[in-house]
């Protein structure tokens, strides 16, 4: 099979080009280059591809994407029978579950005020953390959601999943669907977002989600900018229904320096790094999916358009 690879976003192209040639020996892997000769490739491994790859390269069959989320992608000008096919977990959903990890227990234990006390030499004792009173809610039940709700569910934290289609997690109460949100909402004091950003999901983090939620909850989003509604987040920190946020996607990125996130005082953020596909796991996954599709086999991770993820 021929290969070829485009990425935009990425400072060393080369070294996924030779990865994932060291891992796919019978195939040809090349680098794309606009107006570079090609047209051959029947599958394309790609973060944010320009959109000339597709004209010259209209054999296209297998677009892999080098992230969890397509929506970006999808608002591109796709050929109609171009299969996309997602990353799953390969390294992101470790990650994601400690990222919230820490920033639940900065909040529920106190560690930002410690580190506050500490500049004023200031000795003072804040009461102590009680598991139950901090219910965990994951958005999302997909490899991130259920990781995620499993490393809570591990440490004892009451932890629910809320997904479009109710998909039960272990050790997690589960909850589908639009008419079951109230219910997860009004159980959760810190909510985490990982959904995929679709047409249904976009602004779901809102002032009418943050009201449902328990007074003073903490909102972790490490999905996409597109899902929260930006003026709400800052209404409902004021209000104090909200006691803080952990952002770590922006409808723009990077996050414009005079945009009001980032001093805020109740708003921790980070550069889009709560998940970051690792190259060995990343390769070994398209590597295997490109084997098993030349070997006529079905593979999972494949994109359904309808559903947007
Ligand atoms: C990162 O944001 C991803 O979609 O993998």
């Amino acid at each position: 099979v021929d290969i070829v690879f485009a990425s935009r976003h990425d400072k060393h192209p080369e070294d996924w080009v030779r990865a994932l040639q060291q891992a796919l020996p019978g195939d040809s892997v090349r680098l794309w280059r606009d107006g570079a000769p090609g047209g051959g490739a029947r599958v394309a491994v790609v973060w944010a591809p320009p959109q000339a790859l597709f004209t010259q390269e209209p054999g296209l069959e297998y677009l892999f994407n080098l992230g969890a989320g397509v929506d970006a992608l999808l608002r591109m000008d796709l050929p109609p029978r171009l299969r996309i096919v997602r990353m799953e977990d390969a390294g992101m959903a470790d990650q994601m579950a400690e990222y919230a990890l820490y920033y639940l227990l900065d909040e529920s234990r106190g560690f930002s005020q410690y580190a506050e006390q500490q500049k004023q030499a200031r000795w003072h004792r804040l009461g102590a953390m009680q598991r139950e009173e901090w219910p965990v809610g994951v958005m999302g039940a997909g490899h991130i959601g259920a990781r995620v709700a499993g490393l809570f569910a591990a440490l004892d934290y009451p932890v629910a999943v809320w997904s479009r289609s109710g998909r039960a997690v272990p050790g997690a109460e589960s909850f589908g669907g639009a008419q079951a949100l109230p219910a997860f909402l009004a159980r959760t004091r810190v909510l985490v977002n990982v959904l995929p950003l679709t047409d249904e999901t976009q602004g779901i983090l809102c002032g009418r989600t943050f009201e449902q939620l328990q007074p003073g909850a903490y909102l972790i989003n490490m999905a996409r900018g597109g899902h929260l509604v930006e003026s709400d987040l800052l209404a409902a920190l004021e209000s104090g229904q909200l006691r803080g946020a952990a952002l770590d996607a922006f409808t723009r990125e990077p996050l414009p320096a005079s945009h009001p996130f980032w001093a805020h005082p109740r708003i921790r953020l980070t550069p889009h790094i709560a998940g970051v596909s690792l190259m060995g796991q990343t390769v070994r996954q398209i590597a295997g999916k490109i084997q098993s599709l030349a070997r006529g086999e079905a593979v999972s991770g494949v994109v359904d358009l309808s559903r947007q993820y």
